[in-house]
C-alpha cells in the first residue's frame, strides 16, 4: 500500500513518550488555562464541569483515538488522509479541508492571545503588571499596534520550532516544556488552596448546581471539550501520521485526554480559590486571567513571583498548541501544495499575521465591524469551537462508525493483531451511535437556539 511507503519516508516521533508529549502539548493550551476557567465561570461552575467531563469520556476519548488512528493509518495530512482512506469517495476530503480552514481561523485569534500572554509575561517579570488598572489593560488590548508586536513574536517563536521539523523541533521542544508546565501548575494550585477562604472557590467548581445548567451551557461544554482536546478538525490526524506503528494508540489516547482534562481541572483549582479569596467575580469572561488575576496577584503574598509563574505557564501552554496549529497547516501545504517546509512555514505565518492583526484590531479600531453581532475575534472563536469542530467530529464519527471498514480499524488499533483490543467494542459502539447522535442533538439545539 502506498500508505506504508509514505510513512517510511516521513520522519515521525522517535518514541511513544515523544508522541504523547507533543499531542498532549497540542491539546493543553490556552483552552485549558484561559478559556476553560472563564467558560466555567460564565456557565455556573460545577454542573458545567460535570457535563464537560461526560463529553470528554463519551465523545472526547473515542474521537482522539479515531483521529490518531486515521492519521497513523494514512501517514498523511488532514486532506490527504481522507483521499488515501476513501479513494472512491472524494467528498470525504471536505472533512479535511474544513479542518484546515478551522486551523487557519483558530491560529489567527489564538496567536493574538498568545501575543498578549507574552506581553503580560514580560510585564510580570518587571513587576509592572501588578499595578495596572483595568482601563490600562483594556487600552492595551484595543491599541492599534502594541498587541501586533506580541503577535509577531508569537508567530516567529512557533515558526522557529516548526521549521526545525518534527523530531528536532516539535518533539524536543515539547519534551522539555511539558514537565515544566506540570510543575508550575502544581505550584500555583498549592498557592491557591492555601489562601484564606479558598474553599469558596473550590466549592464553586466542585459543588454542582444543576439549576444553572442551560442548553447553551451544554453546547458550550461540548465546544470547550472539542477545543481543549483539539478534536474535530483533523489536528490529531496530523500528529497521528507521525506516530510509530508499534505504539499503542488506545493507551496514548487515554494519556492525552487524561492529561488535558487534568490540566484544565488543575487550572480551575489554581484560579478560582484565588479569585474568590480576594472577592472578585468568576464570571468576567475572556478577560478573567488578564484583568482579574493581576489584581489577585497584587493582593496575594509572594504575588509577584506567582504572577511570573502563571504567565510563564500560559506562554508554554500557548506555544505547544500553536506548534500543533502551525504544523497542521505546514504539513498540508508541504504535501498538498508541494511547498518546501521552510517556505510553507513562512507563507502560513505571514497569512496568519494578517488575519491575526484583523482579529487584534477587532478589540479597538475595528470594534464596530461585527459578523452576526460578534467582533471578528469572537466570531472566529464561536464559529470554530461551537460549530466547526463539533461538525468535523460528527463527520469523523460517521466515517469511522459507518464508512471505513471495521477490519481496517481493528488492524490499526491492534497493531496488526499484536495487541489486545477488548475495548474496541465499546469504542465502536460509541463512534457508531453515541458520538454522532449526541453531536447532532447538541449542534441542532445550538443552531436552532432551543
Ligand atoms: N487545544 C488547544 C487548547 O486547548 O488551547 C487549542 C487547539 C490547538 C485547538 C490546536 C485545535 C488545534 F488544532
Amino acid at each position: 500500500m502506498s500508505t506504508e511507503n509514505n510513512l517510511l519516508s516521513k520522519k515521525g516521533f522517535t518514541s511513544n513518550l515523544g508522541a504523547i508529549m507533543a499531542a498532549a502539548g497540542g491539546s493543553i493550551g490556552l483552552g485549558n488555562i484561559w478559556r476553560f476557567p472563564y467558560t466555567v465561570g460564565a456557565n455556573g461552575g460545577g454542573a458545567f464541569i460535570i457535563v464537560y467531563l461526560i463529553f470528554v469520556v463519551l465523545l472526547g476519548v473515542p474521537l482522539v483515538m479515531s483521529e490518531l488512528m486515521l492519521g497513523r493509518r494514512s501517514g498523511k495530512n488532514a486532506v490527504g488522509t481522507f483521499r488515501a482512506l476513501a479513494p472512491k469517495h472524494r467528498s470525504w476530503q471536505l472533512v479535511g479541508l474544513i479542518g484546515i480552514l478551522a486551523a487557519f481561523l483558530i491560529y489567527s485569534f489564538y496567536s493574538v492571545v498568545f501575543g498578549w500572554t507574552l506581553n503580560f509575561t514580560g510585564q510580570a517579570f518587571t513587576g509592572s503588571i501588578l499595578n495596572q488598572d483595568e482601563a490600562q489593560i483594556f487600552a492595551f488590548f484595543a491599541h492599534p499596534y502594541f498587541p501586533l508586536i506580541g503577535l509577531a513574536v508569537a508567530l516567529s517563536l512557533t515558526a522557529a520550532v516548526v521549521v526545525a521539523g518534527v523530531q528536532k523541533g516539535i518533539e524536543k521542544c515539547t519534551k522539555i516544556l511539558m514537565p515544566v508546565l506540570f510543575v508550575i501548575i502544581l505550584l500555583l494550585c498549592l498557592r491557591a488552596v492555601t489562601l484564606p477562604d479558598a474553599s469558596k472557590g473550590l466549592s464553586f467548581i466542585f459543588k454542582p448546581d444543576f439549576s444553572k445548567l442551560t442548553s447553551k451551557a451544554i453546547l458550550n461544554a461540548l465546544g470547550q471539550s472539542m477545543f481543549s482536546l483539539s478534536i474535530g478538525m483533523c489536528a490529531l490526524i496530523t500528529y497521528g501520521s507521525y506516530i510509530r506503528k508499534e505504539d499503542n494508540l488506545f493507551a496514548s489516547s487515554l494519556w492525552i485526554a487524561g492529561a488535558d482534562t487534568a490540566i484544565a481541572i488543575l487550572a480551575g483549582i489554581a484560579i478560582f480559590p484565588a479569585v474568590f479569596s480576594f472577592g472578585f467575580s468568576p464570571a468576567e469572561g475572556p478577560s478573567l486571567v488578564y484583568v482579574v488575576l493581576p489584581k489577585v496577584f497584587n493582593s496575594m503574598p509572594f504575588g509577584h513571583f506567582f504572577s511570573i509563574l502563571f504567565f510563564l505557564l500560559l506562554s508554554i501552554a500557548a506555544l505547544t498548541s500553536t506548534i500543533l496549529l502551525l504544523e497542521i497547516l505546514v504539513m498540508w501545504a508541504v504535501e498538498e501544495l508541494k511547498m518546501k517546509r521552510w517556505v510553507a512555514t513562512i507563507a502560513v505565518s505571514t497569512v496568519i499575521f494578517i488575519i491575526g492583526a484583523l482579529c487584534s484590531l477587532s478589540f479597538g479600531p475595528l470594534k464596530e465591524y461585527t459578523i452576526f453581532g460578534d467582533t471578528l475575534f469572537d466570531f472566529f472563536d464561536k464559529l470554530t469551537a461551537t460549530y466547526m469542530m463539533p461538525f468535523g467530529a460528527l463527520c469523523i464519527s460517521l466515517f469511522i462508525g459507518w464508512y471505513y471498514p471495521k477490519n481496517e480499524i481493528i488492524d490499526e488499533f491492534s497493531n496488526k493483531g499484536t495487541i489486545k483490543t477488548g475495548y474496541l467494542k465499546i469504542f465502536y459502539f460509541l463512534m457508531r451511535y453515541i458520538v454522532p447522535v449526541a453531536l447532532l442533538i447538541v449542534l441542532l439545539t445550538g443552531i436552532l437556539g432551543l
